[in-house]
């Protein structure tokens, strides 16, 4: 009970105040297309989970499931060269005997890939839970693997499932995965000539999950002489908390370069192994989140590098949440330099606890490199370490200090999709800064764009990089382009597509470090690399998002649109962003929501059983607000003017049908019924009739003939009338330009889909890329077909 109560008083008393929107929404959800990204995969090939970026050679060298290809990095739909690597009948029969399943464990899966020098790499794989390492070269534009065949055991996993981690730092691999066929036997060892592992001890790794690891040049303008350490990130269970169940920790550890093992404590162990709790404390109470992908944004002076890493809510079942948080490289070092350590006291008869150690230290410190005051005292290598210090280091490899985030706090927390992988381009805007835009794969092959301003989060949008819903097992960035492995294939994508951005306005807000509004061409522009020559006529607001300096656009153009009584009738409007509200007006005032006669949605609005007195002007607007300021933009006016559904000439009988007709084959499913005023009109008031027909012919034609003239002219769109019916273009379903539907949608549900299967969004883009101003995009198609149908 008492721990459970300390433990409450570590985590979920953790919370701090403000940035309580626990849900960024992404601005602009980007549904799939295969023309916005480049794919490569091979039919029967999966588990594209390896990259390995040769910019020297001009490749993105991927690992898959029993194969190695080399492609283009600018295209990597190109495959240059490709070498199978399959398991041996004999090793897949020996891996089923053991109890493993033959098509999905025992299959050899590259799961590590690294550079040796200029015309060697290093690969391993799972190989039928039998780990294989081998070396390939590239030359004359093919791979060859070079029939090696090394051990992998301690390189790469057995288990294709198992996460590990690895880097190759001046030719020796570090690596940290496990050692065994059970993957019980967890450890973090170095290959060289010195080769160094961990100590088999729940103290050191407690059933960790390796996710990353990197080499911090700590020796660079060193004052103390320090050396380059390595560090490593994973999730564990915890050992100082007892918990009634396992309780899982997020870890950073790391070890020194020039670590040599102890002479006799520590023999061809780490010395300087030290590794702490990694806090990334969201505002609700909740168990400590698990590390999940790190990435390291390095930069030229160490001290300012910084460790970018994604955890998701430990309970996903329950909790499907995740966040990112920064750490700067200096933090966690001096944690590990000057912090206090945790040791091991036993209190009520057998228990265990894990406290702080406030006893003296050894000299020199335990888990320090062997500095300049490690040589002075005569102490020139690891193995020259007192035996106090080494036993030290031996049974106290914990920090008592956490390693606290940038700020406090995340970066960003999402609900939803559990967020999976992560890469950081650190991206130098016209103003001078430099912003860190993360890119942040998703369980269900998304990626999102995100930056955080000043501790505001911010998604600048989601983008649907696989058709299927796999998760994103791999990321890499390199020159503007971003490179996603998944199950089923790899996609590649350029960092930033400005030209989504129609308006100054949607630009602007956007926020996207990447893009401006170039005012010269008028267009969202990709800002150029050297910001100083463009700063005059571009417009960018990143931190204040302020688009008030964006020119005034032209009046939105009304547009006419028939009301036929008893129908339903659909009104398109979309807003360029999920963060904008849409509201609409009627005949001036705010249309009643709450009336059921209209169902509001991001896709505009649809009024039930249209009566004369839905005739009238409509007008939608959407506000997005930003920085306490609100943008209002006017995005259709639609002018709905009745039209008495008479019969008695064949012109409207036609008119009708085609309309009816039309209907009734793109929904599909509901077979409307019959306009009211049909026949009941027909035997009462005649005379009424005839003359409302007349009329009605007159005004039709009319319309007509303006119609066909205006587009002919390639005036402003305009409507009255005619088949609304349209040929789509591409896929897009038909019944979204009708403006007769039964088909409900749902406002809310509209709102903010998180990386859904939908064709919504891919309608959206689609239309989008085919207007150039403001202008509802739907008419344009609409009007194309009106004049198809008049010069019938
Ligand atoms: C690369 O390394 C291998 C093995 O270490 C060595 O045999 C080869 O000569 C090296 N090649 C170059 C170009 O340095
Ligand atoms: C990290 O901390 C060091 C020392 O406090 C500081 O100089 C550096 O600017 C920090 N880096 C970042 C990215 O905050
Ligand atoms: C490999 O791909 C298959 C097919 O998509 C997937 O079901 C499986 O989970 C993947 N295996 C690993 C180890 O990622
Ligand atoms: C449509 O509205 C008319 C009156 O405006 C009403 O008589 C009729 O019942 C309504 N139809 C439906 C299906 O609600």
């Amino acid at each position: 009970m008492y721990s459970l109560i300390v433990l409450h008083g570590i985590f979920l008393a953790c919370a701090y105040s403000g940035g309580s929107n626990l849900n960024s929404i992404p601005r602009k959800i980007i549904q799939y297309e295969d023309d916005h990204v480049i794919m490569f995969k091979e039919e029967g090939v999966w588990n594209y989970s390896t990259m390995l970026i040769r910019e020297d050679l001009g490749l993105l060298v991927l690992g898959a499931r029993e194969a190695i290809y080399a492609l283009d990095i600018n295209d990597i739909s190109v495959a240059k060269s490709k070498v199978p690597w399959k398991v041996t009948e004999e090793k897949q029969k020996e891996c089923t005997s053991k109890g493993k399943h033959p098509d999905i464990d025992c299959r050899n899966y590259v799961r590590m890939l690294h550079q040796m020098n200029d015309s060697l790499m290093y690969v391993c794989g799972t190989n039928a839970f039998s780990p294989t390492c081998d070396y390939i070269t590239y030359s004359d534009g093919q791979l060859k693997l070079e029939g090696k065949q090394e051990d992998g055991r301690g390189k790469c996993p057995f288990d294709p499932f198992q996460r590990s981690s690895s880097v190759m730092v001046d030719q020796d691999l570090y690596s940290a995965t496990t050692l065994n066929f059970l993957g019980s036997e967890p450890v973090i060892l170095r290959l060289s000539p010195f080769p160094l592992r961990t100590v088999f001890k729940s103290s050191w790794l407690n059933e960790p999950n390796f996710v990353y690891m990197d080499v911090v040049q700590e020796s660079e303008d060193s004052p103390e002489g320090d050396d380059d350490k390595v560090y490593m990130f994973f999730s564990e269970n915890a050992v100082e908390y007892d918990f009634y169940n396992k309780l899982v920790v997020s870890r950073v550890a790391r070890v020194c370069k020039g670590d040599m093992g102890g002479q006799r404590t520590l023999q061809r162990k780490w010395t300087s192994f030290l590794k702490t709790r990694l806090d990334c404390s969201v505002p609700e109470p909740s168990l400590p989140y698990i590390i999940q992908d790190v990435f390291h944004v390095r930069h030229k002076k160490w001290r300012k590098s910084v460790f970018y890493a994604v955890f998701t809510s430990q309970s996903s079942s329950t909790d499907r949440s995740s966040a990112v948080c920064a750490y700067n490289v200096t933090d966690i070092s001096e944690v590990f330099s000057r912090g206090k350590f945790k040791t091991e006291v036993t209190v009520e008869m057998s228990d265990v606890k894990w406290v702080m150690y406030n006893g003296e230290l050894p000299v020199p410190r335990p888990g320090a490199c062997i500095n300049n005051a490690a040589k002075s005292a005569g102490i020139m290598r690891s193995l020259d370490l007192p035996d106090k210090t080494l036993q030290f280091i031996r049974d106290h490899p914990l920090m008592d200090d956490a390693v606290r985030p940038i700020t406090g706090k995340p970066l960003l927390l999402k609900r939803g999709a559990l967020l999976t992988r992560l890469v950081v381009d650190d991206v130098t805007a016209p103003d001078g800064q430099s912003y860190p835009v993360m890119f942040i794969g998703t369980e269900n092959g998304c990626v999102q764009k995100a930056v955080n301003y000043d501790g505001e989060m911010h998604i600048i949008e989601e983008v649907k990089l696989f058709q299927n819903a796999a998760p994103i097992d791999v990321l890499r960035l390199h020159q503007n382009q971003l490179y996603a492995g998944s199950a089923s294939g790899v996609v590649q994508m350029p960092v930033s597509s400005c030209s989504r951005y129609f308006s100054c306005v949607d630009c602007v807000l956007a926020r996207d470090p990447y893009c401006a509004w170039d005012v010269t061409v008028q267009r969202c522009s990709r800002v150029p690399t050297s910001p100083e020559k463009s700063k005059g006529h571009l417009i960018q607001s990143l931190k204040d998002g302020d688009a008030t300096r964006c020119p005034s656009t032209a009046p939105v153009e009304p547009k006419i649109q028939t009301l036929v009584l008893g129908n339903n009738i659909r009104l398109l409007c979309h807003p360029d962003s999920n963060l904008a509200q849409v509201t609409w007006n009627f005949a001036g005032k705010p249309l009643p929501y709450s009336n059921r006669k209209y169902t509001i949605s991001n896709e505009g609005i649809l009024i039930y059983n249209a009566s004369t007195t839905d005739a009238g002007r409509y007008t939608c607007m959407s506000v997005e607000r930003v920085k306490g300021r609100d943008y209002t933009q006017t995005l259709a006016i639609y002018d709905l003017c009745e039209q008495s559904a008479a019969v008695g000439t064949d012109k409207i009988k036609t008119t009708l049908g085609i309309l009816f007709e039309s209907y009734t084959t793109s929904s599909g499913l509901h077979k409307p019924e019959e306009p009211p005023s049909y026949s009941k009109n027909l035997s009462s008031e005649r005379k009424w009739i005839v003359m409302q027909v007349v009329l009605a012919v007159l005004s039709v034609m009319m319309a007509c003939l303006l119609i066909w003239n205006l587009y002919m002219g390639h005036i402003s769109p305009f409507m009255c009338c005619g088949r609304q019916s349209i040929k789509s273009p591409r896929n897009l379903p038909e019944r979204e330009y009708m403006h007769t539907g039964n088909d409900y949608v749902d406002g809310k549900q509209q709102m903010a889909r998180p990386c859904v299967t939908t064709n919504s969004g891919l309608e959206v883009t689609s239309f989008h890329r085919n207007i150039t101003n403001g202008d509802t995009p739907t008419d344009i198609f609409i009007l194309k077909n009106i004049t198809e149908e008049s010069e019938i």
